[in-house]
């Protein structure tokens, strides 16, 4: 296995066709609060799929990406006030510079922790704001849902994050936690945003496809997962159903 958190370029243009977006209530919020021409500093930004929200909203946005081809892909996608860094947040200086706010989609459990809200606080001007937020599905049908996790409990022996897992909600929990310690935040509020999509069966393999947990697999691994999901999926169309889950809190 190759480590994860850093793979997700292996699969970029496939990882912007046919990742879930984020809903659009959440990216209003967001601009409501946010004053016209705000700067967004992103953090692990991807190929830009909530970045593309934020600047077609009017906000400026500095996303810090540590990979090659994903940052290639944001860069080649994305109109709008945008520039990008390539580097991780643990090396992010910031020069100097003090954001509005402060943002990251499905990507905070890779640095997550006290140190990187510090870094956030340092990163914030006085009351901008900081959201986290992931999307967390749920296959409608039980039965093919429960069917589809074993087919990685068998091989990868980890469900993708994507999925309901026990540690992602530990992360956003520990996430609260903090935001409501001495770190420097208030008026902490939870995200929270149901939406569904329809997967014809090629979409949701290759859904599946970038996955980290998947990505870290050997390839003969990789190809034998997403075999037998196809296998199982047939010409099955399925429905996830997605929760956003995070928190947005305001620098004191
Ligand atoms: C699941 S993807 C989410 C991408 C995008 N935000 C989205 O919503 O589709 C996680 C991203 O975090 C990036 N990442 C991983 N470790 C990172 C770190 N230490 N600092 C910044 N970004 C990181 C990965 O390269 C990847 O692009």
């Amino acid at each position: 296995m190759t480590s994860f958190g850093r793979q997700f370029g292996l699969n970029a243009a496939t990882y912007d066709n046919v990742r879930p977006g984020y809903p659009d209530e959440l990216f209003d919020m967001l601009a409501d609060i946010l004053p016209t021409g705000a700067t967004v500093l992103e953090i692990g930004a991807g190929t830009g799929i909530a970045t593309r929200e934020l600047l077609c909203r009017g906000l400026r946005v500095l996303a810090v990406e540590p990979d090659d081809e994903m940052a290639r892909q944001l860069s080649r996608q994305t109109v709008g006030d945008l520039e990008v860094v390539i580097t991780d947040f643990e090396s992010y200086r910031g020069a100097r510079r003090s954001f509005d706010a402060v943002v990251s989609a499905q990507a905070w459990h890779w640095f997550a922790g006290a140190y990187a809200l510090r870094s956030v606080k340092r990163l914030l001007r006085h009351d901008g704001i900081f959201a986290a937020w992931w999307n967390i599905g749920t296959v409608t049908d039980d039965r093919l849902g429960r069917e589809l996790a074993a087919v990685f409990q068998e091989t990868s022996h980890r469900l993708p994050v994507l999925f309901r897992r026990p540690d992602l909600n530990e992360t956003i929990d520990e996430l609260a936690r903090l935001l409501h310690g001495d770190l420097g935040f208030s008026r902490v509020e939870p995200l929270r945003y149901l939406s569904s999509v329809q997967y014809e069966p090629w979409k949701f393999v290759a859904l599946m496809s970038t996955m980290s947990e998947v990505l870290a697999l050997e390839s003969d691994d990789r190809e034998r997962v997403l075999g037998r999901l196809s296998d199982r999926l047939g010409d099955q169309v399925l429905e996830v159903e997605y929760m956003t889950l995070g928190h947005l809190a305001f620098r004191c």
